[in-house]
């Protein structure tokens, strides 16, 4: 069976004293969680101070981005090196508003999600589609697209330390987020691509996690569906009882 895992995308949020005090009651509500693993994603600010403080609990850390060069002339990048270097295990890449705010090409995603693999890092690879891509019955292509172009020159191997998520963009921050039928149904689609170029083994191993509007109310029926490993989940992740909750998901 797949270890579920649950993370948390802090975004923009929390100064350090803000994610201390957030990170310190999360600790206290999950303690005794073994089944799910737990990764929050908080700025690079925060990083360092809250590795001393997830010691000894089960939550991991995760970065929100990284660049594909080890170093050099590049103002204001964070390599795969330095997060390692800070103790996060996970790097999210290709987050809908990287690709939106900060035009992210799939080549670009493709490129990071590569740098992550090869410093150690295990990537978080987001895929999505808009809501007029869904109107228009283009949400299957889109992904496997972006699967198609982000997976570009991962080996067989190396899918073990790659999280996929489906994060359909109508559903971020929204409220509305997609029944549990409609992301099975992408979910179950993403799971097939993945034996098509990788094979049985990576496709039936690699998690695929769900994200958008994903909160205390719907996490259940999402979790019950058989294609659906886990949530990355961004507003619930800033309130620790609605996270613990989540993380606390019932088993059906
Ligand atoms: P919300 O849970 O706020 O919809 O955000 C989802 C998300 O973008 C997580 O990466």
């Amino acid at each position: 069976m797949i270890r579920p895992l649950i993370a948390g995308n802090w975004k923009l949020h929390n100064t350090t004293r803000q994610a201390e005090v957030l990170i310190m009651e999360l600790r206290e509500l999950v303690k005794g969680v073994d089944l799910p693993e737990i990764a929050i994603a908080p700025p690079f600010t925060a990083m360092h101070h809250l590795s001393h403080l997830v010691a000894g609990s089960p939550i991991k850390l995760c970065a929100q981005d990284v660049f594909w060069e080890k170093s050099g002339a590049f103002t204001g990048e964070i390599s795969a090196e330095m997060l390692r270097d800070v103790g996060c295990e996970y790097v999210i890449v290709g987050h809908s508003e990287r690709r939106a705010t900060f035009h992210e090409t799939d080549e670009v995603v493709n490129k990071k999600l590569l740098a992550a693999l090869r410093e150690g890092l295990k990537p978080i690879f987001c895929i999505g589609e808009t809501l007029e891509e869904r109107e228009m019955e283009e949400t299957l292509s889109v992904v496997k697209r972006q699967l198609n172009e982000g997976l570009k020159g991962v080996l067989d191997g190396q899918m073990k330390d790659v999280v996929i998520a489906y994060e359909p963009i109508w559903a971020i921050g929204t409220g509305r987020a997609a029944t549990p039928e409609q992301a099975e149904d992408v979910h179950n689609a993403v799971r097939n691509y993945l034996y098509d170029i990788f094979g049985l083994e990576p496709a039936r191993g690699t998690r695929i996690l769900y994200g958008g509007s994903v909160k205390p109310e719907n996490i259940d029926s999402l979790m019950a569906q058989p294609n659906i490993d886990g949530a990355l989940v961004g507003g619930a992740s800033l309130k620790a009882p609605d996270f613990a909750r989540i993380i606390r998901f019932q088993h059906t």
